[in-house]
């Protein structure tokens, strides 16, 4: 049943530096009504992503947010109430929810998908996490056995599974992650050969001591200095897939781009190519069946870190930033 008011949560001012809780703001409204071709939709699970904090930068392969807006974001919500064919009450979707209760937004915004137990599936390993991983490093990785894939970022949620795939397609997965905790725990429970804390000591000299022989393919989640040290340590044809850059999000502008461009790439004849998830939707159902078949399996573990309340949205997002995650964050909204 729908509840008596609609809690929104505002973006009340633009990030100067870091990602602040003060940044936002909680109020209350009227719930929306669905107009015609509308859908009625109560808000279950928000996912909680670095890009979050990218679209207050500016334009990205979306549109820049603005300070007195809700905050957007990813979720899955149910119909409650629905005025456009195809859709009834119980239906699950997955959209651009925003970070509030309630939200009413015409059908063509909203994707219908089959309901998983435990729906935080849909976000993590089914959804954006796993899906950027698969495609990501399977069609533009293209991985071979016995070659060395390292990865940044790779306790979050896309390099969680970034590694375990890896280690299915045989090759040896070396993660770079912010603590020793984590590190321990990529190897211990995930299965990485090897992983690195960037925080601490050399990287460069610790990635010599893993991979003596080079990479062969990098997954970047991070950009920044961690991507100019591994552009370094590139073997000859290595694969660099720029996924994201979460190393400058948390700041005023993004970086300037690394050391070595173009001279490494030339010598080393790599070959660095970015992509947005959602580039591959066309092979989404292949994608899914092989995530699906290889955690019944037990090949692949969902590691997911989910919060209770909406009021919680805004310190998760400051906490992800600031590393605090293991595998995909989000929030239970209802
Ligand atoms: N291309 C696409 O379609 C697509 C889709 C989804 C996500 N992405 C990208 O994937 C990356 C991961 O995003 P996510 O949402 O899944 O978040 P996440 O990996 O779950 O969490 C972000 C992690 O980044 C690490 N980090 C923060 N600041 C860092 C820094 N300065 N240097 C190195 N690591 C830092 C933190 O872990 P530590 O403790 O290790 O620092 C933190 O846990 C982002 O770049 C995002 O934009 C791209």
């Amino acid at each position: 049943m729908a509840g008596s008011v609609n809690r929104q949560i505002v973006l009340t001012e633009l990030p100067r530096g870091k990602l602040l809780v003060e940044n936002f703001k909680m109020r209350e409204t009227q719930i929306p009504k669905a107009r015609d071709g509308e859908v009625l939709l109560h808000v279950r699970l928000v996912s909680l992503d670095a890009a979050n904090r990218a679209w207050m930068q500016g334009e990205t392969y979306r549109a820049a947010l603005n300070a007195g807006s809700v905050m957007d974001g990813y979720g899955i919500a149910e119909v409650i109430e629905s005025n456009a064919d195809g859709f009834a009450r119980g239906d699950l979707v997955l959209t651009t929810t925003g970070w509030q209760d309630y939200v009413a937004l015409p059908v063509g915004n909203v994707v219908k998908i089959e309901r998983v137990e435990p729906l935080s599936h849909l976000l993590s390993v089914y959804g954006i996490a796993g899906r950027t991983a698969y495609h990501g490093l399977l069609s533009i990785g293209q991985p071979r056995e016995g070659e060395t894939v390292v990865v940044s970022a790779a306790a979050g949620s896309v390099g969680s599974f970034v590694g375990q795939i890896a280690k299915l397609k045989g090759c040896r997965a070396i993660g770079i992650a912010g603590s020793p905790e984590k590190c321990n725990w990529l190897v211990n429970e995930l299965g990485f050969d090897d992983a690195i804390n960037y925080k601490e000591g050399d990287l460069s000299r610790a990635l010599k001591t893993s991979s003596p022989q080079g990479i062969d393919i990098y997954f970047d989640n991070v950009g920044g200095q961690i991507l100019e040290t591994c552009l370094e340590q590139m073997k000859l044809h290595g694969r660099i897939i720029c996924c994201g850059a979460v190393s400058s999000y948390d700041g005023d502008l993004p970086d300037r781009g690394p050391r070595g461009v173009p001279r490494q790439i030339v010598i080393k004849r790599l070959m660095l190519k970015g992509f947005i998830m959602s580039d591959f939707n066309a092979e989404r159902d292949r994608a899914i069946a092989d995530l699906r078949a290889w955690v019944q399996a037990g090949r692949v573990k969902i590691i997911e870190d989910i919060s209770d309340g909406l009021e919680t949205l805004p310190s998760a997002l400051v906490g992800l930033l600031a590393g605090e995650n293991r595998g995909k964050r989000m929030v239970r909204v209802s």
